[in-house]
């Protein structure tokens, strides 16, 4: 927490003078609540540092840290270790100074992160322009947009990048069928249009392996295309302007609107600069004909230097002289400070390879952070990789749709049960299409990143357990006890004081007090799921606060400044859980 952070920070230096080493990771919350709400653990690596003895160090700073306003009196447990429980008081203040909701993209509820605000290029999506997207590419998608969501929201500036493959010898085949089946492209590109982008290729593809002059034009149409003629040109841009128009229906579908198309072809001209930047720093050798970066640790299974290719023996560029190329680009002329790919773990050696070679060409300050945020596959429900019944590759598209059905028919069968709640077709609709869509990131996103999962949508579309239907249901719920109450609950005061008393509200309380350093966790080390979790232990806490057996009376609380502060308390979780969802990429509804 930040604020324990700065109070242990200033006893530190108080303590033991400003240059002692700190490190806000000292506090974290209490594994067992029975200790309390957070434990500094900083006596021990201070002890090392000073050479003293941790209890002593414990003493001391307990004895000097000020956190009358925030904490019941320090308990020091075994070795050392501080236990800080949070005072009534101290939650009571915290939550009546949120200030009232905003109104723009997302709500921050009054949060300040005081990191300094860096440049970061989130590389994401990425799909090969050949062909259809497929479920392959739902992961870097959805991943990609809600870390990216939550490094806004702490202030950093974020580049989304479509690094889309739209270049490579694959082109001159699907060129070559185009100017066959569609030659009006090559006066009027804007007549476009192909249905069924794999089926194209399926085709493309027949005609190359059957018919030798088609083979021919093929090989022709790449030399073309890499010498720059224009008319090659105009007809591989066509194609893939196509192919991202089926791209970009999906984006919108999933709520998608800031990625950046920048393809491999962007790239074209830096890379025999980028190539000669390294060889002239004696990086590239020649192995074989190809011009390869040999690097310490890299060895093949027979112990042998494994090299990065670069270069292939007939000359071609390939992907990894792309990838040198584009973080050349991110850090020169973006100007970014950190880079993520998210890309899935089959990847993993190339960005391997290719944070090292950043790193000995010097091109990126040490405090650069490259990261590839590799996640695992989706299976299908028996655990086998996902396809289709006839074993074929399933389109995102389909994918999609799928869900969204699967979630009208839950919502119909809901709806039978409940006659009061007779909602219109247009409801329904809007209704299943943020279920459906959001079913499926929250899914995705509730998965540990490096584990394959499988893709049950039954599961995903239940209304029990860590789901987006019940996290969905469980905002709506809170909205509709504003209606309840007879109250707008976006228009409470927003210096009604809330005030702490009961357990559940205890509980309630310290939970939304957590929403930030579940953020800021997650701009360190980029995992969604701890957003998730975090956001399934909120909600059981709200039941709990609002159950009337175990919980508190709440519209009819008495007198009225109880019921204003428990309304307050509605209104903060609500919009707790509503930007969590938001940086989670999914929509919420006021009405389930
Ligand atoms: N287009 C690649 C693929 O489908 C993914 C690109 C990932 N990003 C990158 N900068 N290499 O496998």
């Amino acid at each position: 927490m930040k604020l324990l952070g700065d109070r242990f920070r200033s006893a530190v230096g108080s303590s033991f003078g400003d240059d002692c080493p700190f490190d806000e990771q000292w506090i974290k919350p209490c594994n067992d609540p029975r200790f309390g709400d957070y434990q500094f653990n900083g006596a021990l690596p201070l002890a090392k540092s000073l050479q003293k003895k941790p209890r002593d160090i414990a003493e001391t700073l307990a004895g000097c840290v000020e956190l009358a306003d925030i904490s019941a009196p320090l308990e020091i447990a075994g070795p050392g270790f501080l236990n800080i429980r949070l005072t009534n008081a101290y939650l009571s203040n915290a939550l009546t100074s949120i200030p009232a909701g905003e109104t723009s993209e997302y709500d921050r509820l009054g949060l300040q992160f005081d990191e300094a605000a860096e440049t970061v290029v989130v590389d994401m999506s990425s799909p090969n322009l050949a062909k259809e997207m497929h479920v392959g590419h739902l992961r870097s998608t959805v991943i990609g947009e809600s870390v990216s969501r939550i490094l806004e929201f702490a202030g950093h500036t974020v580049e989304r990048v479509n690094h889309v493959g739209d270049w490579g010898t694959q082109f001159g085949m699907l060129i070559t069928h185009l100017r066959d089946v569609q030659p009006d492209v090559i006066s009027d590109p804007d007549s476009l249009a192909i249905g069924d982008l794999e089926a194209f290729y399926v085709a493309a593809k027949k005609a190359f392996d059957s018919s030798e002059d088609f083979a021919n034009r093929a090989r022709q149409a790449v030399v073309q295309l890499q010498g720059g003629d224009e008319e090659t040109l105009a007809v591989w841009r066509a194609f893939c302007d196509e192919s991202l128009r089926h791209c970009h229906a999906i984006y919108d579908r999933l709520g998608i609107t800031k990625l950046e198309d920048r393809g491999e072809s962007f790239y074209n001209d830096q890379l025999a600069p980028t190539v000669q930047e390294l060889t002239d720093a004696g990086m590239v050798e020649t192995s074989d004909g190809a011009e390869c970066i040999f690097l310490d640790d890299f060895k093949n299974r027979d112990g042998e230097p494994l090299p990065m290719i670069v270069r292939k023996s007939d000359g071609g560029f390939n992907y990894s002289a792309t990838d040198l190329a584009a973080v050349r680009h991110r850090l020169r002329d973006v100007g970014a400070t950190r880079l993520i790919y998210v890309v899935g773990i089959p990847q993993q050696q190339h960005f391997a390879m290719l944070f090292a070679a950043i790193r000995k060409s010097g091109w990126a300050a040490d405090s650069v952070r490259l990261e590839h945020l590799a996640f695992g596959s989706m299976l299908g429900r028996d655990g086998k990789p996902f396809k289709t019944r006839d074993g074929g590759t399933v389109k995102l598209k389909n994918l999609l749709e799928e869900a969204v059905q699967a979630a009208r028919a839950a919502i119909d069968e809901r709806q039978g049960d409940d006659d009061d709640r007779a909602l219109s077709e247009s409801q329904k609709q809007a209704i299943s299409e943020a279920v459906g869509i959001g079913a499926v990131k929250y899914a995705d996103l509730s998965h540990s990143l490096t584990t394959d999962y499988r893709f049950d949508m039954e599961q995903m579309l239940s209304f029990e357990g860590n789901t987006a239907p019940y996290m969905l249901y469980a905002y709506a719920r809170i909205r509709s006890i504003g209606r309840k109450a007879d109250i707008d609950l976006d228009a409470l005061p927003a210096d009604a004081p809330i005030t702490i008393e009961h357990d559940a509200e205890i509980a309630l309380a310290k939970m939304i007090t957590r929403f930030p350093e579940v953020i800021s966790q997650i701009v360190r080390d980029l995992r969604p799921n701890v957003l998730t979790e975090y956001l399934y232990e909120l909600t059981k806490a709200f039941s709990r606060f609002y159950d009337r057996r175990h919980g508190v009376r709440v519209t009819d609380a008495e007198p009225e400044s109880t019921r204003m502060s428990r309304l307050r308390l509605c209104q903060i979780t609500a919009r707790t859980i509503k930007s969590g969802l938001y940086l989670l990429g999914i929509d919420t509804i006021e009405q389930m």
